[in-house]
């Protein structure tokens, strides 16, 4: 009798070990909708933390942390993470470096709705998706004016030739374009303008006037209303804030033709907060969202339909037909021998 017992207890056992290792294995915990978003972000300080507050507004469930680096840095930056990405997007700089970024393996493809909203698609969004352009501007001169009434003999640059005037040795400020979409922009301009050879022989003599090299793009207009340098190379839209700001500086652009930026945004690969960072995204391409700018003195001008351009002058100047694809799969290369051949980057302004 007992040893009946102790069998079918043994069988018991043995039907409840068979019937566990038959149940559905338990459904991992929900995962939480993330409350974050990362945001690489390269346009002016006030820019970024005015869209920060425009974007907690318009989605209260998130809180973006951002941190402002040139469009070189940033660049810099998503190469080291590469294997563990801290930033989830990144919003702005010139699109030569979202290309770079793009042939490193290093932006997410994202089909966003909102693409249908590009005012031209073929210049400013990415064929595969990885970026798409949020805004547009043009490079321009900012002269100081109180250094014009104290040189009556000189004039603002109007061409790109009057940079190497002697009366502009040592007085030009331009930031440098391994840390600056802006310096990059202007380098490549010149490439394209002058053809290679004689580009680089002219960059030569541009680097040999440069007073100091900056580390961001924008940062010349600042130090030149200060009456740190003369002239200064720099985003014709940076160069309208600093005038709004009072600064005295006169606007002037190169006849021969001036290059210009398409802004970029892209998804970083890898993101950890995937969702939210689509949210920025296909908020960025909102026209709403693009007319913001000049609540955070950013004079850009949009790239979606159905926004109004706060100063659409400063982009009806003579510019180039710029190669964004030539400038970005070359960016590496030309920043290296600029850096190697022509001025180093150990000693940028901040
Ligand atoms: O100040 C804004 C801005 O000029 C943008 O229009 C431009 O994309 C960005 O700065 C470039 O910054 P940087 O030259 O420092 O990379």
């Amino acid at each position: 009798m007992k040893r009946r017992i102790f069998i079918l207890a043994g069988l018991l056992l043995m039907l409840a070990l068979v019937i566990t290792a038959c149940q559905p294995p338990a459904a991992p915990p929900q995962q939480a909708a993330s409350n974050e978003l990362n945001v690489l972000c390269t346009p002016q300080v006030e820019w970024c933390e005015g869209m920060k507050a425009e974007f907690e507004a318009t989605h209260p469930g998130i809180t973006v942390n951002w941190v402002r680096m040139s469009s070189g840095e940033s660049l810099t930056r998503l190469r080291n993470e590469k294997d563990n990405p801290q930033f989830d997007i990144w919003w702005g700089g010139p699109i030569d470096s979202f290309i770079a970024a793009t042939s490193e393996g290093l932006l997410e493809q994202y089909d966003s709705p909102n693409h249908a909203n590009i005012i031209d698609k073929d210049l400013m969004l990415d064929p595969d998706n990885h970026w798409a352009g949020i805004y547009v501007g043009s490079l321009g001169f900012a002269t100081n004016t109180e250094w014009l009434a104290q040189n009556p003999d000189a004039k603002a640059p109007t061409s790109w030739d009057d940079l190497l005037a002697d009366q502009l040795a040592g007085q030009i400020m331009v930031a440098h374009p391994s840390s600056s979409g802006t310096s990059y922009t202007a380098l490549c301009t010149i490439l394209q303008l002058k053809g290679e050879e004689a580009g680089w022989e002219y960059l030569r003599k541009y680097a040999s006037q440069v007073n100091q090299f900056t580390k961001s793009g924008a940062a010349p207009a600042r130090f030149v209303g200060g009456g740190e340098a003369a002239v200064g190379i720099v985003f014709s839209h940076d160069i309208v804030a600093q005038i709004q700001a009072g600064m005295p500086l006169e606007l002037t652009f190169p006849e021969e033709g001036t290059g210009y930026e398409i802004g970029g945004e892209g998804i970083i690969k890898g993101a950890k907060n995937l969702e939210n960072a689509k949210l920025w995204y296909d908020w960025a391409l909102e026209p709403s969202t693009q007319e913001l700018g000049p609540k955070y003195n950013a004079f850009q001008a949009p790239t979606v339909k159905g926004a109004t351009a706060s100063m659409p002058e400063l982009l009806d100047v003579k510019l180039i037909d710029y190669d964004f694809d030539w400038c970005g799969q070359n960016k590496t290369a030309f920043i290296d021998r600029f850096t190697n051949e022509l001025a180093g980057a150990d000693n940028l302004k901040e």
